[in-house]
């Protein structure tokens, strides 16, 4: 009776945290399924007051993209239990309806339903995108799980993801590149799928990445970055893979809603 009493007390301490791991991995699912179907009704149930954004305007979900149905080639789930929150990769790469898709969810430590969804969606158009590539070079990575006893921890990882993204305002900023090492940045590839592919083949400067908000996922070396891209604040999605604290891959997905953002192809 007394340990009874005694273990329920000190439950609490032994817990992690509140958020529900079961709830995480359901909306990530329904996320992805929604999309193939294109009919958000199962999905409602899980939102709370949702907060929903697409390229970083607030829009009625009822007329955004998960009311497409699209064919999913290739999604990739991050699941940040310490935020309670998840970033997918969704690419489709129908080349009569190609789309390359970031969303970052936050999961309610309260209830397990969702409270927001963040997503970036990109289209022919926007900076460098080809959806045919994407799939390629993305699916010929290697993004399985680090072994638990060589996973970085939260800081090493938004460390290297942080220097990557401060060294396109200034270049004096170290970058922790790894080796091999490759950008997908919408659909152009720096690697040639060789084992001394190297990532440090120039970044811009002078360029402000801002409003930054973190999805970060120790098993698997991911951090997520929604941000705000440049003068024009460009609705931007950086995705890196860190492995002992230096980078390996980076995915990019920018939606300017000009062609190739105003740049020369
Ligand atoms: C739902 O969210 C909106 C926008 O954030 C807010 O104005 C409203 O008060 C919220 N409603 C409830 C019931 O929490
Ligand atoms: C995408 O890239 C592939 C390979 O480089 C190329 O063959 C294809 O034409 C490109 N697609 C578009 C729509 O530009
Ligand atoms: C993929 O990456 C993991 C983590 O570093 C590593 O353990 C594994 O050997 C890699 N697999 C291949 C095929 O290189
Ligand atoms: C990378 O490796 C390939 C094949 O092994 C080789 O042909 C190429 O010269 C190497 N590149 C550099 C920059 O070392």
């Amino acid at each position: 009776m007394l340990k009874s009493i005694l273990s329920l007390a000190f439950l609490p301490l032994l817990v992690r945290a509140d958020c529900d791991e079961w709830s995480v991995i359901e909306a990530a699912a329904r996320l992805q399924q929604t999309q193939s179907y294109g009919d958000i009704t199962g999905f409602k149930q899980l939102w709370n007051n949702l907060t929903y954004t697409e390229n970083g305007k607030i829009t009625d979900v009822a007329t955004g993209i998960l009311t497409k149905k699209l064919k999913i080639d290739n999604g990739r789930t991050f699941r940040d239990l310490t935020q309670c929150a998840t970033y997918t990769e969704m690419i489709v790469a129908d080349a009569n309806n190609p789309y390359i898709i970031g969303t970052q969810m936050k999961i309610s430590t309260k209830n397990g339903g969702v409270d927001r969804i963040n997503s970036v969606v990109t289209k022919p158009g926007d900076w460098l995108f080809n959806a045919t590539n994407y799939l390629y070079w993305s699916q010929r990575e290697n993004w399985t799980t680090v072994a638990t006893a060589k996973r970085d921890t939260r800081a090493t990882i938004q460390k290297a993801a942080d220097a990557y993204l401060d060294a396109f305002k200034d270049a004096k900023v170290s970058i922790p590149w790894g080796t091999p090492c490759a950008r997908l940045e919408g659909g152009a590839y720096t690697g040639h799928g060789l084992a001394n592919d190297t990532c440090n083949v120039g970044v811009p400067s002078g360029v402000t990445m801002k409003n930054r908000q973190y999805v970060i996922d120790e098993a698997y070396g991911s951090v997520d970055v929604m941000l705000n891209m440049g003068t024009h604040e460009w609705p931007d999605s950086h995705h890196f893979r860190v492995e002992g604290g230096k980078i390996r891959y980076v995915h990019t997905m920018t939606a300017c809603g000009l062609p190739n953002c105003g740049l020369p192809t």
